[in-house]
């Protein structure tokens, strides 16, 4: 398969929902400052709003990053919109909003390596596959972005919409997600296996190497855990601080 994704040099380092560490996840501000820091991958959520529109957030709800009470899929984008994303995190990021997507792609497009994680788990069977691969297409993205989800049904969707796209499956940590990492799951046909980094040993790193697949594990923040994943030789590291990982890597 012919994609950006199989390209870059492992392993891939991903700017979790951006430079996470150095910004508030999810907005504007820290995707670019990944693209700043030379990282050539980043991951973001997406969900959608009540009027269809796809906006970048990890939480179905916005309390946490934006210190308002809120659901996503219940409010208009205007109203997302008048939110501040940023001050949770630092003061100096006041006023950064949640991003549409279409905004993010404006922003990076061609930088670097687009990660979308198509989070409508509260959802998920709603239209989102369906609006992400629209915007895509629209865009010209399908070399530059690749999609993942815990929900398999969502990862079907999308991959018979945008079938030359890879999908990564992403697996719960431990037991929870034991079903997702079983051969079970072959049918789905996917192109990377993203596990929790808890998960992670050298007999599944040949195993999904073996089948074709990529293994991309998330989340990743201490020094030590990156130089044991790079050691079993993963093609991708999710981490909110693609300094740390570049300069481990690098040592
Ligand atoms: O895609 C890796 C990681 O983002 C999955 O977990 O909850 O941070 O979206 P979460
Ligand atoms: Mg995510």
């Amino acid at each position: 398969m012919d994609h950006l994704l199989f390209e870059l040099p492992k392993p891939i380092i991903f700017a979790h929902r951006g430079a996470s560490a150095y910004a508030p996840e999810n907005t504007l501000a820290s995707f670019e400052l990944a693209v700043k820091q030379g990282a050539p991958a980043i991951e973001l959520d997406v969900k959608l709003t009540s009027d269809g529109e796809i906006v970048v957030i990890h939480d179905p709800t916005t309390e946490r990053t934006c210190g308002v009470r809120g659901t996503i899929k219940t409010m208009p984008l205007s109203q997302i919109k008048e939110l501040d994303a940023g001050s949770h995190f630092d003061s100096a990021f006041k006023g950064e909003k949640i991003p549409a997507l279409q905004e993010v792609f404006d922003s990076v497009r061609g930088k670097i390596l687009i990660n979308v994680e198509i989070t409508n788990y509260t959802t998920p069977l709603d239209d989102l596959p369906k609006r992400v691969a629209e915007l895509v297409k629209k865009n010209d993205l399908q070399h530059w972005v690749f999609f993942s989800s815990f929900n398999f049904i969502a990862l079907r969707r999308i991959k018979k919409l945008l079938p030359e796209v890879p999908i990564g499956f992403l697996t719960e940590e431990g037991n929870r997600g034991k079903f997702a990492r079983s051969c079970f799951f072959e049918w789905l046909n996917y192109q990377a296996i993203h596990p929790h980094y808890h998960d992670v040993n050298s007999w599944m790193v040949q195993h999904h190497h073996h089948k074709n697949r990529l293994i991309n594990v998330y989340t990743v923040n201490q020094k030590e855990e990156f130089k044991k994943l790079n050691q079993l030789k993963v093609d991708g590291i999710f981490t909110d601080d693609p300094i740390l990982a570049q300069q481990i890597l690098n040592e």
